[in-house]
């Protein structure tokens, strides 16, 4: 029986270590925070964090081996393995704002943990880390003059949000990076055998260390890449009269190319790809390499050239102006399946909007109360209302921002009963059947799609 500890109770701690718990009932796990509302939230019946199979498994396994706690001290005393899961947000002052990840929470744990030890101890970067910060993570442990042994390794995260429990279950590789050295192997020969109870050992990746750190960086920036890329191709659609699904669909048959995150979009959000790009880029600066990180940077620059475009082509539909007008959002959280609002397009857009003076209703079925939060400066300007029906009330446009399934199965007859008329439809995602919404009565816009109108012919504006 192994003491496996985790500090950080976010949206990797909590689901990560729940999935260890339930595969490794000889192990005792253990999640910490300093955020004690969360851990009572963990404690409770209503979690913090929405995951599709989250509940289920920690109603189960809290009652056998996994506990939430404030009491990080005493628990870090008592552990073999600490699996170190805090947020490493983008730095927002000094040397390195807006690019570089900020460390305080990370060196500070780092120095908790050293403080508090008395016998040796395998320490994990579960967090997304710029290169080598291990060897900062080493030198802080091994400035110890107990004579105790550390070792650091790297496994990080490549869970999404969403769907966070499959991915941890039936994983497409697990990374473990670590030092070359005898005691740098047992150490990570133990962590592989924590995932090897559940997953086929030839899904399990080991490597060094600073290739470990790396590949985190490097799978984020590629996977938003391809976002970007499709994206940028659905602007060149909307002028062309191309379909970006046609397309997306057509390249991704082939093999090289193949077809997951061809989906274009407003954008891609969530608190980890913007960071991880921004963090990238500041390494590539740091080393001189300022053609990589332009390359890189780019990434970013069209994610938000894309949600930009989108306020636009809202605000010129709609005549121009969308001031006093009363816009609906369906979707708040960055995508379908989770709470989370971080990085959101849902509220960059709805933030543009209300610069536009609009009135703004947010509809969401689980994110309302993050988006509350996220937006408590504009509190006064928007509204918050789960009922999607009850926020198209009164509307004159429609905006989709968040791939929920439930909003392709409102009754749009009835929500374009009640709209303002002309009634318009942004699709920001994609996932409506526009069509059916055009015979209807809607004017429907979409992402690299030509619109479609029920604007009599004679219209002189190119976008009607
Ligand atoms: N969210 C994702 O989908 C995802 C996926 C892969 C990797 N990651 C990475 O994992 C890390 C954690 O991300 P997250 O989304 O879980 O963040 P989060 O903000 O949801 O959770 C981090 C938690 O760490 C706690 N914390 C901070 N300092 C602490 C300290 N000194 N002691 C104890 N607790 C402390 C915070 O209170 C918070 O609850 C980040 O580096 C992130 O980049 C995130």
């Amino acid at each position: 029986m192994a003491n496996i500890l985790c500090i950080g109770a976010g949206h990797v701690g909590g689901p990560t270590m729940a999935v260890i718990a339930k595969n490794c009932p000889q192990h005792r796990v253990v999640v910490v925070d300093i955020n004690e509302d969360r851990i009572a939230a963990w404690q409770s019946d209503r979690l913090p964090i929405y995951e599709p199979g989250l509940d289920e498994i920690v109603r189960h396994t809290r009652t056998e081996n996994l506990f939430f706690s404030t009491e990080i001290d005493h628990h870090i005393a008592e552990a073999d393995i600490i699996f170190v899961s805090v947020n490493t947000p983008t730095k927002t002052f000094g040397r390195g704002a807006g690019k570089a990840a900020d460390l305080q929470y990370w060196e500070k744990t780092a120095r908790q943990i050293l403080e508090n030890s008395t016998s040796p101890k395998i320490v994990i970067e579960k967090s997304t880390l710029p290169v080598r910060t291990a060897e900062a993570m080493e030198r802080i442990l091994d400035s110890n003059n107990k004579g105790l042994n550390f070792d650091v390794v790297s496994n990080p995260e490549f869970l999404a949000e969403g769907t966070a429990i499959r991915d941890m279950q039936d994983p497409d590789r697990v990374l473990i990076g670590g030092r070359e050295t005898p005691s740098g192997r047992k150490a990570v020969q133990a962590i592989v055998d924590i995932y090897a109870q559940w997953i086929p050992r030839e899904r399990i990746v080991t490597t060094n260390l600073w290739s470990s750190e790396l590949s985190k960086l490097v799978a984020n920036a590629f996977l938003a890449q391809r976002i970007s890329s499709i994206n940028s191709i659905s602007a060149l659609c909307e002028r062309t009269e191309a379909d970006v699904s046609e397309v997306a669909h057509a390249i991704g048959m082939d093999s090289r190319i193949g077809p997951h995150f061809l989906r274009a979009s407003v954008g891609f959000g969530g608190s980890c790809f913007k960071k991880d790009i921004l963090n990238l880029v500041y390494l590539c600066e740091h080393y001189g390499l300022h053609e990589v990180a332009a390359y890189w940077n780019q990434v970013v620059a069209m994610n938000e050239y894309q949600q930009a475009r989108f306020v636009s082509n809202m605000v010129l539909s709609m005549f121009n102006t969308v001031a006093g007008k009363r816009i609906a959002l369906l979707g708040a959280a960055f995508k379908a399946n989770t709470n989370d609002t971080r990085e959101s397009p849902a509220l960059n857009i709805c933030r543009a909007l209300l610069e536009e003076r609009a009135e703004v209703v947010i509809s969401d079925p689980y994110a309302l109360d993050n988006a509350r939060t996220d937006l408590r400066d504009a509190a006064n300007q928007v509204t918050f209302e789960p009922d999607p029906y009850t926020a198209a009330e009164g509307a004159h446009a429609l905006a989709i921002l968040t791939e929920w399934p439930r909003f392709t199965e409102l009754d749009y007859k009835a929500i374009y009963e009640s709209m303002i008329k002309p009634a318009f439809i942004f699709d920001g995602r994609n996932i409506l059947d526009h069509r059916s919404l055009h015979a209807i009565g809607f004017n429907v816009y979409a992402i690299g799609r030509p619109p479609l109108t029920n604007f009599v012919a004679n219209e002189t504006h190119p976008n009607f």
